[in-house]
């Protein structure tokens, strides 16, 4: 089998004296969506804050594409084509639509890379409520026109790998489905995808694999099939 995308070993996160990952391992490999689920506080964000270098572990290992992510600084991580939209959306509300798009571009701007408009575009394709409010400013947004913004903006740095924090939290059941159809579309047009969710059901049905946490540890791991047809996990995660 081909090498991980993305190799997390084994690694231990302190917020001071609290253990809030304590031995997390995972892998994912080109072209998966892999999804970490788990109730409030099991540690989704702070992993994710981990592999994007916010945070540091006390001990193990980060690889992306077989290269050590640790010490690297954030915004290098997001130049060798890490994104993460992270928990709460953090899109710059003062500027319109097509200007927090642009900025997504940045990083790749300094690769070298062009077709900037092209990919406003394919952004535009994918959530054509954005291109009806290219004028607006991001701050006006619905909730859930925000979370579209922020995974365009996502996008627009042509990432290897995406990260999702929660994308559908506080949104209506109606643009919770649109969105985990776009992550579906993303998924089917060849994107590789870790995805940070509590709604268990939804993130295991667009995943091709998961891992569940429950306070800063891995307790299974399984196909997104698996997972979703195991009694424990529809005890604990599904609503029985
Ligand atoms: N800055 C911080 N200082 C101290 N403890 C923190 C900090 N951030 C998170 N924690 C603790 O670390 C644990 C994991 O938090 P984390 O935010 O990773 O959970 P989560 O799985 O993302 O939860 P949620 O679904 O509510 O977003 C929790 O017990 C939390 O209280
Ligand atoms: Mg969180």
């Amino acid at each position: 089998m081909a090498e991980p995308i993305l190799k997390v070993s084994d690694i231990n996160v302190y917020y001071g004296s609290i253990h809030a990952i304590k031995g997390v391992s995972f892998e994912v490999y080109e072209g998966e969506v892999v999804t970490l689920i788990g109730a409030n506080g099991a540690g989704k964000s702070t992993t994710l804050n981990t592999i994007s270098g916010l945070l540091h572990p006390s001990s193990g290992g980060i690889s992306f594409f077989g290269e050590d992510l640790l010490r690297v600084p954030p915004h290098k991580i997001v130049e060798r084509g890490l994104a993460q939209v992270p928990e709460g959306r953090r899109i710059f509300l003062h500027m319109t639509v097509k200007e927090n798009l642009e900025m997504g571009a940045y990083t790749r701007e300094a690769r070298g890379a062009s077709g900037v408009g092209e990919d406003i575009e394919k952004v535009y394709g994918l959530f054509p409520r954005l291109k009806e409010r290219k004028r607006q400013q991001a701050g006006t947004l619905s909730g859930g026109e925000q979370q579209m913004l922020a995974m365009g903006r996502a996008l627009m740095s042509r990432p290897k790998l995406l990260m999702l924090d929660e994308p559908s939290m506080g949104l209506a059941p109606i643009l919770v489905e649109q969105i985990f159809d776009i992550i579906g579309d993303l998924h089917r047009g060849g994107a590789t995808i870790l995805l940070v969710e509590q709604n268990a059901r939804m993130a295991l049905s667009v995943a091709s694999r998961g891992y569940v946490l429950e306070t800063g540890k891995v307790v299974t791991t399984g196909t997104g099939e698996e997972l979703l047809a195991s009694p424990a996990i529809k005890k604990a995660y599904l609503g029985g």
